[in-house]
């Protein structure tokens, strides 16, 4: 029988990255953090100075890097990058390079082979529409730009990190807007997603929601 992939899709700073590894944890499932590929990806291309919207050269890098993901690092190359990739200029970045369809097609068999025995959870954008279109479970998570800017705020505190508010509201915004407004792949629920706007409500309660359905 098909191994069970449970996806969540949604805008930068809905929580989903948490949720996801509450839910492989919980279940014993593997996970995919796709955004971490593409961040890996857009890492690489920076560092040769490659321009971020040359397709073509961009989508022939790809095949020449070693992305790995080991005890939740990331790794470009055997270099470990998981910092590297964590700014918002490489963020900013990605959803630049993640809007080429060639990059994003020789990503695709990357990304399904985090799909082994038991399970996978699938964090992204585009993984209940076009990574794994048959998951038997899929959630959408959503909440205003305001309240996921306040909790990357949060998090980049507690990392000893600052930042301002006001700059990450439009930092989100544009990645946001460029996300959803791509021809291929745009930001989008599934049809038939679950969706939960999370603005209201705490992590544990996020989580126990989507344990429900699940369960
Ligand atoms: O989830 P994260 O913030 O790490 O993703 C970084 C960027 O990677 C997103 O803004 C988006 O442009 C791109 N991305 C994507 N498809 C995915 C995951 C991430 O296009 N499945």
């Amino acid at each position: 029988s098909a191994i069970p992939v449970l996806t969540i899709d949604g805008p930068a700073g809905a929580g989903k990255g948490s949720i996801a590894g509450m839910l492989a944890d919980t279940l014993g499932w593997h996970l995919l953090d796709s955004g971490a590929i593409y961040r890996v990806a857009a890492l690489a291309a920076l560092r040769r100075g490659i321009d971020l919207q040359d397709e073509v050269a961009i989508s022939a890098l790809i095949p020449q890097l070693v992305i790995e993901f080991k005890q939740g690092d990331a790794w470009l190359n055997g270099e470990c990058v998981s910092s590297d990739i964590r700014n918002e200029a490489c963020a900013s970045a990605t959803s630049k390079i993640a809007a080429l369809p060639k990059v994003r097609s020789e990503l695709l068999a990357l990304q399904r082979s985090f799909c082994k025995a038991p399970g996978l959870i699938a964090d992204g954008r585009d993984m209940g529409t076009v990574v794994f279109p048959e998951a038997p479970y899929k959630f959408y998570l959503t909440a205003s730009a305001e309240i996921r800017a306040e909790r990357r705020l949060k998090q980049l505190s507690e990392q000893g990190l600052s930042a301002r508010l006001q700059d990450l509201i439009q930092d989100i915004n544009a990645r946001d807007e460029r996300d959803s407004n791509r021809p291929v792949a745009p930001l989008k629920p599934a049809d038939d997603a679950v969706l939960v706007d999370t603005s209201p409500l705490t992590q544990a309660e996020v989580f126990a929601e989507v344990l429900r359905y699940i369960r």
